[in-house]
């Protein structure tokens, strides 16, 4: 098949990258042109594991291309993916502008045989028949188009695989010609098929990110209690999860969820809540939650570090990814700012994209024993797995102050007191 998508973020290019793959011709369509040169030339511009390799086969093979021309990208392929952010405006609304100045591109250009266009993009519900209605303004009167809802899983740092292997392949469609492609077109990957409506495939997105969210902060919730009670939330929620109602995933607590999914998909579900008059307490009561894991995290730190230089590990949202947008490490930094501390960090990936929140007022090690070296207290941020059998030894040889606080329970108590550390943790005594 041929196909064009939209986009070349983590969805767009890990996409376009995997249907390449399995022998489309792919077309990925961009905007910007410095960037388009460097995807031309095989650098994903983003960091997530197998992504180079896979982006130099294929340019290689010559199955994939990239370009801003929406005429010879569109008018020769049968799907066509929309897979531009939706960020949150200041409403907390999902904002649009890209997905509709897209879908009016993709309208001008079709030409009159079938075209699928798939929206991959999170959008709010109803968001797909507005797709619709502006490509029908658009579209030449002789050409034919089907909208479909195909909505994205895949987690950041295990793009690939998960595309590849997902739970479930969620294909939404009044049109059956459009079902059908679609179907074909994901043939080779793994995954459960749910074929369904255009609001139900729109829906199912929000509902799952709001559930993960909500798991996450209710374990969070359960390390409060733990902290206050003398139980220890690891032992706690090993047991929990063990329930097959429950299950053991997503219940992990820590400095609260972050990245360009969960935090925004949920102040968009509850934006649609609210104009729909819908009482949506339960979902406000998970970010509220995130936030007071982040606070509880900097007062445990301002209270108890015995001096104001710290060094901070790990600063993406999540490990194996470069990606800081809505990372609790730079709401915790700038409150420990605002506290007169002096920061050093060390991210394997991420310290290019945190540089330009921070300027000089932080600084960027090249190891994590720099970055700890000589502070009186060091915080775990995100668990790279690069952390988890570092040489706590030295660290502690180097460090004025034996004090960590580990905001992803990445090391054992007793190890740690057994090494001379103060050591914090998350709900654990
Ligand atoms: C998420 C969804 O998992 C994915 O299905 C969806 O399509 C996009 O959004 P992603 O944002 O890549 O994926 O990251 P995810 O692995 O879900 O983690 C989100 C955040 O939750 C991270 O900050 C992570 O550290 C945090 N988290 C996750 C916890 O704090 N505890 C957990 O138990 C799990």
């Amino acid at each position: 098949m041929t196909i064009t998508i939209v986009g070349h973020g983590y969805v767009g290019l890990v996409t376009a990258c995997v249907f390449a793959d399995f022998g489309n011709k792919v077309w990925v369509v961009g905007h910007t042109k410095e960037k388009l040169a460097r995807l031309k030339k095989g650098d994903p511009i983003i960091f997530e594991p197998g992504l180079k390799e896979l982006l130099q086969k294929n340019i290689k093979a010559r199955r994939i291309f990239f370009t801003d021309d929406y005429e010879n990208s569109v008018s020769e392929s049968e799907i066509v993916f929309i897979a531009v952010g939706t960020p949150t405006k200041e409403t907390g609304e999902a904002d649009l502008n890209a997905v509709i100045d897209v879908a009016r591109k993709i309208g001008k250009n079709l030409k009159s045989k079938l075209t699928v266009v798939s929206c991959k993009s999170t959008v709010p519900v109803g968001t797909n028949k507005k797709i619709e209605t502006v490509i029908k303004r658009h579209k030449p009167k002789s050409s034919e188009f089907a909208v479909a809802s195909v909505p994205e899983f895949l987690r950041e740092g295990t793009g690939i695989f998960d595309t590849l292997n997902p739970d479930r392949v969620i294909i939404g469609s009044d049109s059956k010609k459009a079902i059908e492609l679609l179907i074909k077109l994901h043939q080779p990957i793994n995954g459960k098929r749910i074929i369904t409506n255009l609001a139900s495939a729109e829906m199912i997105k929000y509902a799952s990110n709001s559930m993960l969210a909500t798991k996450i902060s209710f374990a969070n919730l359960i390390s409060f209690y733990c902290e206050k009670t003398g139980a220890n939330v690891v032992e706690v929620l090993d047991a929990v999860g063990l329930d097959n109602r429950i299950g053991r995933s997503f219940l992990y607590p820590g400095v609260g969820y972050g990245g360009s999914c969960l935090p925004k998909d949920v102040r968009a579900f509850l934006n649609t809540g609210k104009k729909l008059s819908i009482n949506s307490k339960f979902l406000e009561a998970a970010e509220e939650i995130n936030k007071t894991a982040m606070d509880s995290f900097v007062d445990v730190v301002a209270n108890n570090s015995p001096g104001k230089k710290i060094g901070i590990l790990g600063l993406s949202f999540k490990p194996n990814t470069d990606d800081v947008r809505e990372a609790p490490s730079l709401y915790i930094i700038s409150e420990l700012l605002k506290q007169g501390f002096e920061i050093k960090t060390y991210d394997p990936v991420a310290m290019e994209n945190v540089k330009k929140f921070f300027e000089n007022k932080i600084s960027f090690k090249k190891n994590p024993y720099e970055a700890v070296a000589k502070t009186d207290a060091v915080l775990v941020i995100t668990e790279w797995n690069e952390f988890k059998q570092i040489d706590l030894a030295k660290i502690k040889k180097i460090m004025n102050q034996p004090f960590v606080f580990d905001g992803r329970n990445i090391y054992e108590p007793e190890l740690m007191k057994k090494l001379g550390f103060k050591y914090f943790s998350i709900g654990r005594p």
